[in-house]
């Protein structure tokens, strides 16, 4: 009996994700052996055998890795769009420090723990997730998938994951909720309209949405050189998302916007906002206000001192500054100044579980991922965003029990130092 490429190639994943799940593994004999059934072409030159190259996976379940899901939405997406979703801005310093971070710290590995039951429980604001790994607010996801926002939701209630929504929503905020199932956190752009603003936010808490994130990092000029994103390679009809002469008539088709009166708004974002004009939103909702875009201790003191109840350091993904400052090099410093006062959640670049377990052990309460579960829902919509999701966790679990941490509480300091 001869197998064709397409059975060959999903036999092949199957055993290596068999053999990835197996605690054989650490025999030595094994790795020998996966490696031999691997064609050549699969096998970086770095030999990290488990990461196939040069083929492109069919479904969500044959994926060993997130990069996986990166290949198939590369392919699925015109270069404007793949431009959108990958960018950063100016050179990319930012981008690209994000990622090399997690190179600057090390795991210290426990030995003779019981970690037979490694546990992620994560409470936030008295409400328990399954999971750490949190969704980034990414905004306008009909670019990735028709059904946006509220196919993420289907993604994210598999796992058990907390899900912002972005001002930027594409879905109908009350869709995106009955479709996770429970609460949401929304992100605010707050715009130079302050009744916009409070009216959203109203919105929102009567919609249902828990907590609010107020995105404080994108407020003057971002140069943006990726000439991919003005590329327009298809024939479709670009109007209903890029059409418009006036700032109204550009943002018109987001529900965020299309339901409310703009006369005030000449600016979807708000460059003189400060910390003095970000406190009336205390007078507007009853939720909960984390800040979202701190990067330097001084602010997140602020932030506290201002009387907000949480924090997430980020740099947008590099999206928001050229400072070439990676989020888990500002990480400790924040944690240090905030003390313990409020949860300090964190994102930008997180691709891998060790990736999230640094962060936690550097005092994270919980992690954020942007890209990868866009590059899931626009390769395989729910299923790969459940995937993608579902991968760092199992990875964040292996690395819990790598270092001999059962509990997220037991993830300390003590567990990483920088290289
Ligand atoms: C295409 C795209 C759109 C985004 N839209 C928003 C948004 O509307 N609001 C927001 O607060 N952050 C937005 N972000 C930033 C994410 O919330 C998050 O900070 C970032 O993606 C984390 O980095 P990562 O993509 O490397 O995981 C966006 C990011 C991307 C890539």
């Amino acid at each position: 009996m001869s197998l064709d490429g397409t059975t060959k190639r999903v036999a092949r994943r199957r055993l290596l994700q068999y053999l990835a799940a197996s605690p054989l593994l650490a025999s030595g004999a094994l790795p020998a052996f996966a490696e031999s059934i691997m064609r050549a072409e699969d096998l970086p030159a770095d030999k990290m055998w488990l990461q196939a190259t040069g083929e492109v996976i069919a479904s969500a379940k044959e994926a060993v890795n997130v990069f996986e899901f990166e290949a198939v939405a590369r392919a699925k997406l015109p270069p404007a769009h793949w431009g959108f979703l990958t960018s950063g801005i100016g050179g990319e310093e930012t981008l690209h420090a994000n990622r090399a971070g997690y190179g600057h710290f090390h795991l210290r590995p426990r030995r003779l723990v019981d970690v037979s039951r490694p546990d992620t429980t994560t409470t936030l604001f008295g409400e328990t997730y399954g999971s750490p790994i949190v969704v980034a607010p990414v905004g306008s996801q009909l670019v990735f998938h028709p059904q946006s926002e509220t196919e993420t939701a289907r993604g994210a209630k598999a796992g058990d994951h907390l899900q912002i929504l972005s001002t930027q929503t594409n879905s109908d905020p009350e869709a995106v909720i009955a479709a996770r199932g429970r609460p949401l956190w929304f992100q605010l752009y707050a715009s130079d309209s302050a009744e916009l603003a409070a009216a959203r936010v109203r919105r929102a808490e009567a919609a249902g949405f828990s907590v609010l994130v107020v995105t404080v990092d994108l407020v003057g000029q971002r140069r943006l050189e990726r000439k991919d994103i003005l590329r327009r390679s298809d024939k479709r009809n670009c109007g209903m998302c890029h059409g418009g002469a006036t700032i109204e008539d550009k943002v018109r088709f987001l529900p965020l916007y299309r339901d409310f009166d703009l006369s005030g708004m000449t600016n979807p974002v708000d460059p003189a906002m400060t910390w003095e004009s970000l406190k009336r939103l205390r007078d507007v909702t009853k939720m909960p206000i984390v800040i979202k875009g701190l990067m330097t201790p001084e602010d997140a003191t602020l932030a506290v001192e201002y009387g907000f109840d949480g924090l997430i350091v980020s740099n947008h993904g590099g999206r928001a500054d050229e400072a070439g400052l990676a989020t888990i090099d500002a990480l400790p410093d924040i944690v240090a100044a905030v003390g313990g006062r409020v949860p300090v959640l964190m994102d930008s670049g997180i691709r891998r579980g060790s990736d999230v377990v640094k962060a936690l052990c550097l005092g994270a309460t919980a992690v954020c991922v942007g890209r990868p579960y866009i590059w899931g829902l626009t390769a395989f919509g729910s299923q790969g965003v459940e995937s993608v999701l579902k991968l760092l966790q199992a990875e964040t679990l292996a690395m819990m029990q790598q270092v001999g941490a059962p509990t997220m509480s037991d993830l300390s300091p003590a567990m990483v130092a920088r290289r």
